[in-house]
């Protein structure tokens, strides 16, 4: 083993088993390219301030343009021995230039120099999501606009409630990925300030340009206190936090179509390249993508569960606990973009079964409200009105009918305030289309819907 940078102290090796249970670089090597960019700029910052020779600092950066060129290519491989890769990166750097590239971590320390590649690493990603998280909204509006007169029930405790369409159904997802895609933005921006400069923990007595580096790196700010700055994950657990959210909205999501997709419903039906069979059954097609990524939403909230439990006892500044924080925010930024991505096309390749969806708004007396408000409309008080439609319900479950075929004469038994307009007034069609209000299900309210949420991912 080679020896390590901080050997000076030290007079003995690293025992093997705990040099592999304190390396982390199996998991940060993700960051290299973050962890290059971070030390150009700082080794840039350090010639232009003469802290280094710029003759020195010029090498240095030929050096990590040379190191980031050759791990791109594969011509160098990360050394899976090393502790991170913030040591392999300046390892090799050293390899490579002797005496010059000992001086890149001249007022710098690793604590502030993981706080600061991990950041830029996130604001990568969470760029990605949002992209992905507007194509998939993109992919609903999409569908919506062709289902806008797709009648369905509505349901609330799962129980046919009142008529919308599919298109309606959709758009509420829509609504919530927008409001997840600002989450991300929010994200991203509390996360984007520069921590570089905080040194280990007191920051340093050289004279550096900390808003330099910032403004070389895209950073909005610099961090406000060293200790602080090498010590917060806040970050993390916010992007933790918001990916839980679109997880469980894309659970939510999946639910359903498990149930859309199943004899008792049959109100869609996914594509064979989406589903799959049964080993043993062979009638099956089962909705495989959705059961795993509401099982996959378990797993991101355990991420956002470790990072929360690993940051709340910890004393200022850095502790290595800390560590542990990109494997639990590497897993849920996988996780989210693996599910989003399979996500997308089953939901493009989906087929709509609009008569069935027709058939179940038809049954379960979905339109009782709107029986209701047509005795309301014509003078009743509303619970007067109630009651009379419950009671309407009740003699058409007995007799195995529906308010549509109940004649009018039993009608108006009840109340003669019936006429032959309550079956325009309780026609399935005719009840989502005067749900017309901003928000309602209506076609053209649905239409604005699609409008505005299409200006807002823009
Ligand atoms: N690999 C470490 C981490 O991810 C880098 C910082 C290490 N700092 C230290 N003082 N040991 O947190």
């Amino acid at each position: 083993m080679a020896d390590k940078m901080w050997a000076g102290r030290f007079s003995k090796e690293l025992d093997e088993r705990v040099n592999d249970f304190n390396s982390s670089v199996s998991f940060d090597a993700r960051m290299y390219k973050q962890d290059i960019s971070g030390s150009i700029a700082h080794a840039k910052m350090l010639g232009d301030t003469g802290i280094i020779d710029r003759s020195e600092s010029e090498k240095i950066v030929e050096g990590l343009t040379g190191i980031l060129n050759d791990i791109d290519s594969g011509k160098l491989l990360i050394d899976p021995n090393a502790e991170d890769i913030h040591m392999f990166v300046e390892q090799v750097l050293t390899e490579r230039l002797g005496d010059t590239g000992k001086r890149l971590h001249t007022a710098r320390s690793r604590n502030d120099q993981v706080a600061l590649d991990i950041r830029m690493y996130l604001r990568d990603e969470i760029m990605e999501i949002i992209t992905m998280t507007r194509e998939l909204t993109e992919t609903l509006c999409t569908i919506a606009e062709d289902n806008l007169n797709t009648v369905m029930p509505g349901y609330t405790h799962l129980q046919r409630a009142q008529p919308i369409t599919f298109a309606h159904h959709l758009m509420a997802y829509a609504n919530m990925l927008v409001r997840d895609i600002g989450r991300l933005v929010d994200t991203y921006k509390r996360m984007n300030v520069m921590p570089l400069g905080s040194g280990a923990l007191a920051s340093t007595t050289y004279p550096i340009d900390r808003r330099q580096v910032s403004a070389m790196l895209g950073f909005d700010d610099i961090t406000q206190n060293s200790l602080d700055g090498v010590s917060d994950r806040d970050f993390c657990i916010e992007l933790c936090s918001a990916l839980s959210i679109l997880m469980m909205h894309l659970s939510r999501f999946s639910e359903e179509i498990v149930m859309w997709c199943s004899w008792e419903f049959k109100f869609i039906e996914l594509d064979d390249a989406y589903s799959t069979g049964s080993s043993i059954m062979p009638q099956k097609k089962n909705p495989d993508i959705t059961e795993l990524i509401r099982g996959k939403t378990g797993r991101v909230y355990g991420d956002l569960n470790t990072l929360l439990v690993m940051m709340k006892g910890l004393p200022l500044a850095y502790n290595k606990d800390m560590q542990e924080d990109k494997e639990a925010i590497f897993d849920a930024l996988d996780t989210v973009k693996l599910c989003i991505k399979t996500f997308i096309p089953m939901l493009a390749t989906m087929k709509v079964n609009r008569e069935n969806m027709r058939a179940a708004a038809a049954r379960g007396f979905i339109n009782a409200t709107d029986c209701a408000d047509y005795l309301v409309k014509k003078g009743l008080p509303f619970r007067d009105a109630y009651k009379i439609t419950g009671t309407l319900v009740a003699m058409c479950i007995e007799r195995g009918t529906t308010l549509e075929e109940l004649p009018l004469e039993d009608y108006r038994k009840l109340c003669d305030t019936f006429a032959e307009d309550v079956y325009e007034a309780i026609k399935l069609e005719n009840c989502v289309n005067s749900r017309k209000v901003p928000g309602g299900p209506a076609p053209e309210a649905v239409r604005s819907q699609i409008d505005f949420i299409r200006h807002t991912i823009d």
